[in-house]
């Protein structure tokens, strides 16, 4: 074991003019994790493969520049409201909102996409990095005023990561509106375990603990239907490669060009499970090994494999990014929930905190 440890360096300048910072925490367990306080963005993370070889398996920048296109937010802290909010209006105690509907808005068919036209991912952090026994993290802070992007109220953010020993990441997220307004918030990582610019992750294995999904318009707005993923590409409860039935002719995979969907988990409050900490899923590389497990109270999971070719992007070593070079696994409350008040809740109220934790678990077999 290793002492944990970590080193804060310059990130640069935003375009928003926000000078930035970076966070390399060298975790006990021999995990490295590089993060800025511009919005939480993951820079690099190196974790082993089954020979104990460490490599960095994210997307990132080397500095804010790389963030500046904002969509698919690589990495990003992810709120007020995480994924998408159909036409970018909801009504809460009978008073409608009117949000930016940016996202797919040039078909005709726009909607609010994780928070809006400048997120909380956009913002540079407040930042406190610890050490805490075999512990090393980061804690964030953020405070979104009254009507930011058109939601209600003043939110106060903290958003915690932390390495542990044991090479989990652990990220716990709270956030107190002083008044009632809808809060879904996300860490939106993409993996590559053969690196960033290793080419597709169509060859990782994936298993997601799900027997439904919540399938979408053609504008990516849950449909209210619940549906069975048995006998369908949807099905990731044994394991299976990204890529095995990705281009099959599905309507949902068409509208998705590829998994871009939420996940009701079996064991979360929605699906009627015990809720807590449970096991959502994971995706795994058979070449080297290197595995994530992904552990959340939420109760769903999207899962976003980069289907957009205009994710051309030069990476961290100068190599190009290609089409589904990463896959993200967005722990969650399901997409447009504030239109689906049959769903479990996203609205929190004063006097409520929001708290949610997800881990991620890094291992290599
Ligand atoms: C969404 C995708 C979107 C991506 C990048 C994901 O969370 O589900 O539709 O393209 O984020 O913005």
């Amino acid at each position: 074991m290793n002492k944990p440890s970590y080193e804060v360096s310059d990130f640069g300048t935003t375009k928003y003019g926000e000078k930035a910072r970076k966070f390399t925490l060298n975790g006990a367990g021999g995990v490295v994790l590089e993060v800025s306080d511009y919005g939480g963005k993951v820079v690099r993370l190196f974790t082993p493969d089954r020979d104990g070889a460490m490599k960095d398996v994210v997307v990132g920048f080397d500095s804010p520049a790389g963030w500046d296109g904002g969509d698919p937010y690589w990495g990003c802290i992810i709120g007020r409201y995480g994924n998408r909010i159909g036409a970018g209006r909801f009504t809460m105690n009978g008073v409608e909102y009117k949000l930016p509907a940016l996202n797919n808005a040039p078909a005709g068919i726009g909607c609010n996409l994780h928070g809006g036209a400048r997120g909380w991912d956009a913002y540079v952090w407040g930042a406190e990095p610890f050490v805490n026994g075999d512990d090393v993290g980061v804690v964030f802070t953020h405070v979104s005023p009254d009507g930011d992007e058109g939601f209600p109220g003043k939110v106060e953010v903290k958003v915690t990561y932390t390495l542990t020993k044991d090479n989990v990441w652990r990220v716990d997220y709270e956030a107190v509106p002083d008044k009632e307004t809808p809060i879904n918030m996300t860490q939106h990582v993409y993996f590559n375990f053969k690196g960033e610019a290793g080419g597709t992750i169509e060859d990782h294995v994936m298993t997601i603990a799900a027997s439904q999904v919540t399938p979408t318009d053609p504008g990516q707005i849950p449909t209210g239907e619940i549906a069975k993923v048995d006998g369908t590409p949807f099905d990731f409860r044994k394991g299976m490669r990204i890529g095995e039935r990705i281009n099959e002719a599905n309507e949902q995979l068409e509208i998705g060009k590829g998994y871009d969907h939420n996940w009701v988990l079996d064991e979360g409050i929605m699906a009627g499970g015990k809720g807590g900490l449970i096991y959502a899923g994971g995706v795994y590389c058979p070449l080297n090994g290197r595995n994530v497990d992904v552990w959340t109270t939420e109760p769903c999971l999207q899962v976003y494999t980069a289907n957009w070719a205009s994710y051309d992007q030069t990476a961290k070593g100068g190599e190009h990014l290609s089409f589904r070079c990463g896959v993200a696994l967005e722990t969650q409350h399901a997409p447009d929930s504030p239109n689906k008040p049959q769903w479990p809740t996203t609205f929190i109220k004063p006097g409520q905190t929001y708290r949610t934790t997800t881990e991620f678990r890094f291992s290599a077999k």
